[in-house]
């Protein structure tokens, strides 16, 4: 049986692959890449953008492959920081959008401890045990809220834990019970 025209040229290119001739074989990076990436190497540090990271970053976008020259590699760099920006405005929107939440919580924290004080200072001991109590379920929510939010950060961490933690001191003391009267 005669080998059908399509497959004998996949084979040959399949060939030529094996051998390294003529054709890059997938994942080595263009010579105008190399090239370009070269050119811009600038050292180390934040602001550095080194040979590798170039080609790292070029080489993830197919459309970079078949550029023909520095403008075209250019179009590519513009277009990949676009897809970057367009992410990093995703995480802010959920950021503000949590943080918005969080600010609600500590307000209406702070609410509930000024009656906690107003309490303990009329000697209501009990009803600020209560108000410290719930108090203390604030910091938790924006806790949570941060974590489950798409962005993955969560910003007030150290903030969230000592809320909770010096809440949950004042509730305690609180709640001990009354002193003997001295004799
Ligand atoms: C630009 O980015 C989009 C998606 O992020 C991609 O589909 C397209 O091929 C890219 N074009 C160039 C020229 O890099
Ligand atoms: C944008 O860059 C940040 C920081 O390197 C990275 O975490 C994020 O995944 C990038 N997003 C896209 C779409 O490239
Ligand atoms: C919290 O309450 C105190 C009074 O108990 C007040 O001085 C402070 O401004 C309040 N903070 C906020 C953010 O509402």
């Amino acid at each position: 049986m005669a080998m059908h025209p399509q497959a004998a040229s996949l084979l040959t290119l399949i060939l030529l692959l094996a051998t390294g001739d003529g054709i890059l074989a997938v994942g080595t990076p263009s010579a105008i890449i190399t090239r370009t990436c070269a050119a811009v190497g600038r050292a180390g540090g934040q602001l550095g953008y080194e040979y590798d990271s170039c080609v790292g970053a070029l080489s993830s976008d197919p459309a970079a492959a078949s550029a023909k020259d520095a403008r075209e590699l250019a179009v590519v760099a513009t277009n990949l920081t676009v897809a970057n920006v367009t992410s990093t405005v995703l995480v802010v929107e959920d950021l503000v959008k949590n943080l918005g939440g969080c600010l609600r919580y500590y307000k209406e924290m702070n609410r509930t401890l000024e009656g906690a004080l107003g309490d303990l200072r009329a000697g209501r001991v009990e009803a600020a045990s209560d108000k410290l109590l719930e108090a203390n379920q604030d910091p938790d929510k924006c806790d949570v809220l941060l974590f489950e939010g798409s962005a993955n950060k969560n910003p007030l961490g150290k903030e969230n834990i000592y809320a909770d933690w010096l809440s949950q001191l004042a509730y305690a003391i609180a709640s001990l019970p009354a002193p003997k009267p001295l004799l």
